[in-house]
């Protein structure tokens, strides 16, 4: 299997890159750079150069509030972007790996998210993430959607927002009303692919066990990192980001474990790993 990742330079493109080479899988890694995915024959030229057997698909445009400002720039990576590269794959024949996530949802109620429930994204961002999941469903027959959340990696992502922040001030408002599962792309990329090498086409959710708000999520970094940093719980009201964002992004995974998938760690255990990374891993902050 050859495979084509997109998304190299990213937090999950990273980790990617790092399983396949563990498991001597052949692959091109291309950033924007390489393939621009809002560029149709550029995306074409690459996949008819390389001729993946597979594409893991990690890229896309991820700054949630910035797209509130430019949804037609959000929309040309992650929608239109997702069907030059799913246009291409049924072309070729290739299975296509779409990594998709938790803001697909509105946000409803306290119960964890199954794969079938109806989709009803709050912001931009997911507007353009499920139009990217409807191109992979409507052109691709062997596709994998993959659904995760709150991502920490090598990369910016909260967890890093918060220990940078909390070497400049004393106390932080954190959003305590959005409940959901960090997930580390270490304990991630493994599974992804798995489940890009198996047959079991369809749409999963995977990410960490277990769940928690952000503030809860702020809290335990400190006390892993060994930071006295205050955290102030506000409710996304009070704390009025740019988008706005699903309060239960609570995912199940069912899907998962009945397609045989293993699970992944506990977000509090994986979260303690990741810090290790990050303070000796020479990952700057
Ligand atoms: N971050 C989260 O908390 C989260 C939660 C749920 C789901 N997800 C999904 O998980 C996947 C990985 O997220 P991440 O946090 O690892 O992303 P990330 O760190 O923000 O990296 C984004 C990647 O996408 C590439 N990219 C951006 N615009 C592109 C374009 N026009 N053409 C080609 N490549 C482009 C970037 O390449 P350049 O370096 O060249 O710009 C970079 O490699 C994404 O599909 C995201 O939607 C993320």
């Amino acid at each position: 299997m050859r495979v084509l990742l997109t998304g190299y330079s990213g937090q999950l493109g990273h980790d990617a890159a790092a399983e396949l080479t563990r498991r001597h899988i052949p692959f091109l890694g291309v950033t924007s750079r390489e393939m621009d995915l809002t560029r149709a024959e550029q995306v074409e030229a690459v996949l008819a150069d390389y001729r993946p057997d597979a594409v893991l698909h990690c890229a896309a445009y991820t700054a949630v509030d910035r797209a509130e400002d430019e949804p037609e720039r959000c929309m040309a990576v992650n929608g239109d972007g997702t069907r030059h590269l799913a246009r291409g794959c049924a072309a070729l024949g290739a299975k296509l790996l779409y990594v998709s996530t938790d803001y697909v949802f509105p946000g409803d109620g306290t119960a964890p998210y199954e794969v079938t429930d109806p989709t009803g994204p709050l912001n931009v961002y997911g507007r353009s993430k499920l139009a990217g999941e409807d191109s992979v469903r409507e052109l691709v027959e062997r596709h994998f959607i993959v659904r995760t959340s709150w991502l920490m990696g090598r990369g910016n992502n909260f967890v890093k927002t918060m220990l940078r922040l909390a070497e400049s001030h004393r106390e932080l408002r954190v959003v305590d009303d959005q409940i959901g599962s960090p997930t580390f792309t270490a304990d991630l990329a493994p599974l992804l692919v798995d489940i890009l090498q198996s047959d079991r086409y369809g749409v999963y959710h995977a990410a960490g066990e277990g769940f928690c708000s952000w503030a809860e999520l702020a809290e335990e970094t400190f006390r892993l990192a060994g930071r006295d940093a205050a955290v102030r719980r506000v409710t996304t009201e009070e704390y009025g980001a740019r988008a706005l964002r699903p309060k239960n992004s609570r995912l199940s995974k069912a899907s998962l474990r009945a397609a045989g998938f293993p699970s992944l760690p506990h977000w509090q255990e994986s979260l303690a790993v990741y810090l290790r990374q990050v303070r000796h891993g020479g990952d700057s902050l």
